[in-house]
C-alpha cells in the first residue's frame, strides 16, 4: 500500500485518520507491516492489503466468509452460468459501469464488495488508454476474494488499492469518493440500511452511489421466463431496497439491467 491508499482510510475503531506517519515501515510503499491511526490503533498490512476488519467477525459470519474464500478461485467461472440462464454477457454488462463514471477528469472510485475485481477489470477494458485517471479502491470481507482481485489487476497491468474490511463499518474517510459501487451482495446482507448509510457517508457531495443486485423488473416478473428464473433462484424475487435509501440522498433512480433481471439503484449526495 502507498500514501494515496492511506489517505483514503480511517481507523475502523475510533474513526480517526491515518497520518502520513501512520506507515510504520517503508514510507513509499508498504507490503508487509502495520499502520497506526492518530489515536494509536495498530492494523496489520499483508501483501499490501491493510486488514481493517473491525469488529471481528462472529463465528456465524466466519463460516460464510470461509465459503466465499473457498469459492473465490472459481467464482468468475461459476457466475458464467448467468450468461446462459439470463441470456446476457456478464462481462459486457459489467462494462456498462463505465457509463456511470464521469467521462473525463480524475475519478476516485470504491467497489465495496470488490469480489474478484471483475467490475474494475471491465472498467479497465473500456478505459485502458486513460486508466491512470481512475484511483480504484476495493474492499471485501473475504481475503480469498481480495487475492483474486489483486491477481486480476496485476495481470491487467493496472493498480487497485485493496482493503480487508466490512461494508458495515467502512474504513474510509467520509466524503471521499466520486463513485461508490456495490454489486451482487446486498440482498443477503444482514443490515441493508447500514450498508447503504456507509456507502452514502463515504461518497462525496455530488458523487454517485451505485447498487446492483438480483431483482427482476416489474415487466420481467410477468413473463414466463421471469417466472422460471424466480422459481429457480428466489434471490431474483428481491425488490430494490428503496425504503432504506439514506435520508438526504438525492436524484434517486432505479432501472433494470442484465436483461431486466438485476435492479440498479443510483443516488447522489
Ligand atoms: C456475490 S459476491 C459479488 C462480488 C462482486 N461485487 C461481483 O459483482 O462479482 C458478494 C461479495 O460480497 C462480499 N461481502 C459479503 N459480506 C460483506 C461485507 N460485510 N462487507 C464487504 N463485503 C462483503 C463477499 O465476500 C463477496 O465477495
Ligand atoms: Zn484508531
Amino acid at each position: 500500500m502507498d500514501a494515496v491508499h492511506l489517505k483514503a482510510l480511517r481507523c475502523p475503531e475510533c474513526g480517526k485518520d491515518f497520518s502520513p506517519q501512520g506507515v510504520l515501515t517503508g514510507p513509499e510503499s508498504l507490503e508487509e507491516g502495520a499502520i497506526v491511526c492518530q489515536k494509536g490503533h495498530v492494523w496489520k498490512v499483508a501483501s499490501g492489503i491493510p486488514d481493517l476488519l473491525h469488529p471481528a467477525l462472529t463465528a456465524e459470519d466466519e463460516k460464510w466468509v470461509a465459503e466465499y474464500d473457498e469459492m473465490a478461485p472459481n467464482y468468475d467461472e461459476a457466475v458464467k452460468v448467468y450468461d446462459q440462464v439470463l441470456g446476457i454477457d456478464l462481462v459486457e454488462e459489467r462494462k456498462s459501469i463505465a457509463q456511470i463514471v464521469p467521462l473525463e477528469g480524475p475519478v476516485v472510485i470504491l467497489d465495496v464488495s470488490v469480489g474478484t475485481g471483475a467490475n474494475f477489470d471491465a472498467l479497465h477494458m473500456v478505459y485502458h488508454k486513460e486508466i491512470d485517471r481512475f484511483q480504484m479502491h476495493g474492499l471485501d470481507v473475504s481475503t480469498g476474494m481480495l487475492a483474486e482481485s489483486m491477481k486480476k489487476a496485476v495481470r491487467g497491468g493496472y493498480r487497485v488499492r485493496l482493503t480487508h474490511g466490512s461494508i458495515f463499518n467502512l474504513p474510509y474517510r467520509k466524503n471521499f469518493f466520486d463513485v461508490v459501487l456495490h454489486s451482487g451482495g446486498i440482498n443477503t446482507f444482514s443490515d441493508i440500511p447500514l450498508a447503504l448509510r456507509e456507502m452514502y457517508r463515504v461518497v462525496k457531495s455530488r458523487g454517485t452511489v451505485v447498487v446492483i443486485d438480483e431483482g427482476l423488473s416489474p415487466a420481467m416478473r410477468k413473463t414466463e421466463q421471469g417466472q422460471a428464473i424466480m422459481k429457480a433462484n428466489s434471490l431474483f424475487s428481491a425488490r430494490p431496497p428503496l425504503e432504506h435509501i439514506p435520508e438526504g440522498a438525492r436524484d434517486v433512480e432505479v432501472s433494470y439491467v442484465m436483461n431486466e433481471t438485476f435492479y440498479q439503484i443510483l443516488f447522489s449526495k
